[in-house]
């Protein structure tokens, strides 16, 4: 036996010898230092035939070869350089890098993200509403009474009876009045829901509401305000106009148009000829509001705006179909 452990002992270094890439150094651990199939451990069975008193020493020899073969194993593996990782599987160090490529933002959560830090550096808070509203907010305590006509103009997503998708921001408007006292400005960016679908409605769109309410607030202070945002998310010198308009919840209303963006105002296909791009609603707090949320309009004040990200991002990257937002395409989206 011991001839054999002597003679399997030199046959094993001449292999490791020839070994020469991380292939064949596995293919010699698994023939002689194997636990299972490998030969040193089939001598070391057989270990119960040997003489008693022999059995020691043959043992210590055994396991001093093993030790030995080992020891070389490793010298040869780190002078092979072929490297494994936890898998046991080979990894060539040489082979380059895998690109990973990176994520970037919405291009409407870019704008959201923009316009909010327009306003904050105007001094407004961001304060977020839920999706899913109670009726009582969405209409109800904006002026909006059961069977009020205007109802009909949200195409509203209903849950239950007095539960639904938020059609508009403007629920924030009495959410926070509700709970805090004058002077207030927020904002108030979200997702709302219209069931509408065209190229230029998708059935969930993005809005940024905006209110502020103290003492002696009036409609100059919109114009001010809406004024100074227009001009720093699109040009400095950008012209506005205010168009009489309706909401239930503002009085006097007004809509916002800017000079279209594409041609300055002449008249385009993106204008329609008129040279005017309509961009947000607005108006003064009617006073029903402000006492719905328990404020006294002799006192109070305030204005109230709502404007569509999407359609500010459109015009903003001159982007002609609201669905390119919402297709997943990265060959769009990796534009921003
Ligand atoms: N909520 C209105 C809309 O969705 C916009 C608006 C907000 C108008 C605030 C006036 C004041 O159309």
């Amino acid at each position: 036996m011991e001839t054999q452990l002597r003679a399997l002992q030199q046959e094993a270094l001449d292999a490791l010898e020839q070994a020469a890439d991380s292939a064949s150094l596995e293919a010699f651990r698994i023939t002689y230092l194997g636990r299972k199939g490998g030969r040193l451990t089939a001598i070391l069975r057989q270990l119960g035939s040997a003489a008693p008193e022999e059995r020691p020493r043959l043992g210590q020899l055994a396991n001093e070869i093993k030790a030995d073969l080992e020891r070389r194993f490793d010298e040869r593996k780190q002078v092979i350089g072929g490297d494994t990782g936890a898998s046991g599987q080979q990894i060539d160090l040489s082979l380059p890098g895998r690109y990973l490529p990176f994520g970037s933002l919405h291009p409407i959560t870019q704008v959201m993200e923009e316009i909010c830090a327009i306003f904050e550096g105007l001094g407004f808070a961001v304060a977020e509403g839920p999706d899913v509203e109670a009726d009582y907010y969405n209409f109800e305590a904006l002026n909006i009474p059961q069977h009020h006509p205007a109802r009909d103009m949200h195409d509203t997503f209903y849950v239950t009876d007095s539960i639904l998708l938020r059609t508009h921001t403007s629920p924030m408007q009495a959410r926070i009045m509700e709970k805090q006292d004058p002077p207030l400005r927020y904002i108030s960016p979200g997702k709302v829901y219209r069931c509408d679908s065209d190229i230029t409605h998708t059935p969930m769109f993005h809005q940024v509401e905006g209110f502020l309410v103290d003492r002696d607030v009036s409609f100059a202070d919109l114009k001010g305000v809406l004024t100074s945002f227009s001009q720093r998310m699109f040009s400095s010198d950008l012209a506005l106009r205010f168009r009489p308009s309706f909401f239930p919840f503002t009085e006097p209303s007004a809509e916002v148009d800017i000079a279209c963006v594409i041609c300055s105002g002449k008249g385009c296909r993106v204008c329609k000829q008129t040279g005017w791009l309509e961009i947000l609603g607005s108006g003064l707090i009617d006073p029903a509001v402000l006492t719905q949320v328990g404020y006294d309009p002799d006192i109070y004040s305030g204005f109230a705006f709502g404007m569509g990200v999407e359609r500010i991002a459109m015009l903003k990257y001159g982007i002609d179909d609201i669905r390119l937002y919402y297709e997943n395409d990265l060959r769009f989206l990796s534009q921003f």
